[in-house]
């Protein structure tokens, strides 16, 4: 598979146990979350473009970088929502553009219930944040809607990825880099991931 990274990271892959475990609770979920979103943002931004700026420490004058490019984070409602936090911290004056999509039940299809992106685009890259990349139907229908608003370059990050879902984005969006704290075995016949974490919104927001 090509344009993925599944993160080796020993603190991801700690972190994702727990958030795996049908015990922990809906507030550690979220801890969970939030920090699994910040390290793999780390990684699914290590090419951004910077442009130098001059400063003065308190010793000497001296060139350092800022970043070149806008940055927007897309959550996918509900449960991309959790990942915002966490990596926002980080990048503090990127722009938040939230994207309702919900999956139908029957047909596995993603619905659209929410997009309030203005006409013209205000950013250059766009992080999409779902923690489940199942069938991939969402990720797809984000990432369409994001290139018709004219955004060029589009990153997916994302939690557990199941490998229909990883093909289907690779499939329709080969362009677009996909960064995961894992990649699981299957789908279930309801489109869950096996073994996966269940469902993320209800376990972040308690409605499970
Ligand atoms: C979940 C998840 C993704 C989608 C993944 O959302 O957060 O958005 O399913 O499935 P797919 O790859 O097959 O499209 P869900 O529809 O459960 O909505 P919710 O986040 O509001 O709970
Ligand atoms: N959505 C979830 O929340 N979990 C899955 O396993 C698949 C889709």
């Amino acid at each position: 598979m090509s344009n993925i990274l599944a993160s080796q990271h020993p603190l991801v892959a700690h972190k994702l146990t727990r958030l795996r475990d049908k015990h922990t609770e809906p507030k550690k979920f979220r801890e969970l979350v939030r920090e699994i979103a910040a390290l793999l943002a780390y990684e699914a931004t290590a090419d951004l473009a910077v442009v130098p700026r001059e400063l003065e420490t308190p010793l000497l004058a001296m060139t350092g970088v800022e970043l070149k490019e806008k940055i927007g984070l897309v959550p996918i409602l509900r449960a991309g929502l959790g990942m915002v936090e966490g990596i926002w911290e980080l990048m503090p004056t990127a722009e938040v553009w939230h994207i309702g999509l919900y999956r139908d039940e029957k047909t596995l299809r993603p619905v659209q219930y929410y997009n309030k992106l203005p006409v013209e685009p205000t950013v250059s890259v766009c992080l999409i944040l779902d923690p489940m990349l199942a069938t991939g139907g969402s990720a797809v229908a984000t990432t369409d809607i994001l290139k018709r608003w004219g955004v060029k370059k589009i990153k997916f990050v994302g939690i557990i990825g199941a490998p229909e879902g990883i093909a289907a984005m690779q499939k329709a969006h080969p362009d677009v880099p996909i960064f995961l704290a894992a990649i699981d075995d299957h789908l279930n016949e309801r489109g869950y991931i096996v073994p996966g974490l269940g469902d993320a919104g209800d376990r972040q927001f308690g409605t499970g």
